[in-house]
């Protein structure tokens, strides 16, 4: 005699297969992490291919069909789909990217960025968190329920090759297959957990505009003896045009910059205060004991909900062991602009290049290039299928989990929202302190495994 819920029963099978799945798992991440996805590296384009072929084999098993790869200007675009569940159920959109950043420093690794480690609770790789391992949580959830039954929802996938170089490829194919993407909602897993107990919602994520600026003096090198006094040494000169780009109060300088940006509302401030981010968290995050920034906002607000400018990277003269008197004659930046609903990067590219043309004196020549562009964007917390993550969170780690703003980007949240009329649910299971982009880039094992479970209990939810 046996009044057991069906669906208790069901979905108590595939945990259990999780669960007992979890080394299977493992080994699939680190196979995926040995491949060097690196999409900003024009040396990698074969190992881009060979990421696209093992995304399409682990599809193909998983019984997809039209399993696709398109490939595009630049790295492979992979498309699959399993629609078994029939039209009375909904569609849901999974997008991942399986590029990766840059593995350099390399001599700050402590095990190769490219062979995947286990030690103790942590994966140690480039793209382990950001977001091989988001990507594999997903297949083991989904497998885990293929092999204990029928598919709750139908399924598509939509992977690229070029989230961390900003999507420059994604739009255009977004547009021109509208038809095949239509579904009813998006799980975008690349985002991540404020802390190991606290499982996140992210309803807002920053865009950016990320540019070079190279200035250019002397024709050649010179002696810094021979020629120091004369010459505006092009050094100094986007030095000094960089300390511009900020006021006293931290605020940027642009001309315009804040036209656009929505004021954070009260109530939204109150939520934002009740979060366990404070100056603490920070503290422990970044090693910085004391903070910089907007006056008039607390540290979360600054650096989730406000826009910024920073330096990403300065090159000039030189910088070998010990030193040479030197005059360089090409100095070069790398700026990025987070920004905030409902601000345009393209308008900040011309906010830039207005500033630049105002303040930079007339002894270098100086040129800017936009090198990527991507859309604020802000998810309505209503739908359905982010009241279904809320539950799978909840019934996974215990507590209700936190909503929260994302500093980072993924452009292609607004390029869902704008052209296919859909919204993402952003919950992935990365940690702060995973090293995203850092050398010794990490996974906590124990997150993943839990977080497979959640994706277990959303899928069924849905
Ligand atoms: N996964 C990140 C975005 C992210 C970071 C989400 C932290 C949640 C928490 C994504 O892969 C990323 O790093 N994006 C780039 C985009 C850029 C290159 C256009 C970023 O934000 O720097
Ligand atoms: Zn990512």
């Amino acid at each position: 005699m046996s009044n057991i819920n069906p669906d208790a029963a069901r979905l108590a099978a595939a945990l259990q297969y999780a669960h007992d799945h979890q080394d299977q798992a493992l080994e699939e991440l680190k196979s995926l992490v040995r491949i060097p996805s690196i999409s900003n590296d024009k040396s990698c384009k074969p190992e881009m291919e060979r990421a696209a072929h093992w995304l399409i084999e682990q599809l193909q098993q998983l019984g997809f069909h039209k399993v696709q790869m398109f490939q595009t200007a630049g790295a492979p675009i992979v498309y699959a789909e399993l629609l078994t569940a029939g039209p009375n159920k909904p569609t849901a959109l999974i997008y991942g990217h399986y590029d990766v950043q840059p593995a350099e420093p390399l001599e700050l690794w402590e095990s190769l960025p490219f062979e995947p480690e286990v030690r103790g609770e942590l994966l140690f790789g480039r793209g382990a968190s950001d977001m091989k391992g988001q990507i594999v949580a997903v297949l083991a959830a989904l497998n885990a329920l293929a092999q204990t039954g029928d598919l709750p929802v139908n399924l598509k996938f939509l992977l690229e090759g070029e989230e961390e170089v900003g999507s420059p490829n994604l739009d255009a194919f977004i547009i021109s297959h509208a038809e095949l993407l239509s579904s009813d909602f998006v799980l975008n897993p690349d985002s991540g957990m404020v802390s190991q107990d606290h499982p996140t919602i992210t309803y807002g994520l920053r865009g950016i505009a990320y540019f070079e600026i190279r200035v250019t003096g002397p024709d050649h090198d010179l002696h810094s003896g021979i020629f120091g006094g004369i010459v505006h040494n092009p050094a100094q000169v986007l030095c000094e045009l960089i300390a511009g780009m900020h006021d006293a109060a931290g605020r940027v300088t642009l001309p315009g910059f804040y036209d656009q940006v929505r004021p954070l509302e009260d109530s939204e401030r109150a939520e934002l205060r009740r979060l366990p981010i404070n100056e603490v968290y920070y503290r422990s995050q970044t090693g910085c004991s004391e903070f910089f920034g907007e006056e008039g906002y607390t540290l979360i607000e600054r650096a989730t909900a406000r826009p910024t400018l920073e330096v990403n990277g300065l090159l000039s003269g030189f910088t070998g062991e010990g030193s040479k008197t030197v005059l360089p004659a090409r100095a070069m930046a790398k700026i990025s602009a987070r920004l905030v609903p409902d601000q345009d990067p393209y308008e900040v590219q011309r906010q830039l290049s207005q500033y630049l043309h105002e303040h930079a004196p007339s002894t270098v020549r100086w040129e800017m290039t936009l090198h990527s562009a991507g859309y604020p964007s802000i998810t309505d917390l209503d739908h359905f299928a982010i009241k279904a993550m809320q539950q799978a969170l909840e019934d996974t780690w215990g507590s209700r989990p936190l909503v929260k703003r994302e500093g980072g980007s993924i452009p292609v949240v607004a390029s869902m929202q704008k052209h296919l009329g859909l919204e993402s649910v952003l919950a992935g299971f990365s940690l702060p302190e995973d090293g995203a982009h850092a050398p010794n880039e990490r996974l906590h094992l124990p997150t993943f495994e839990r977080g497979v479970q959640a994706l277990v209990r959303f899928f069924t939810y849905l």
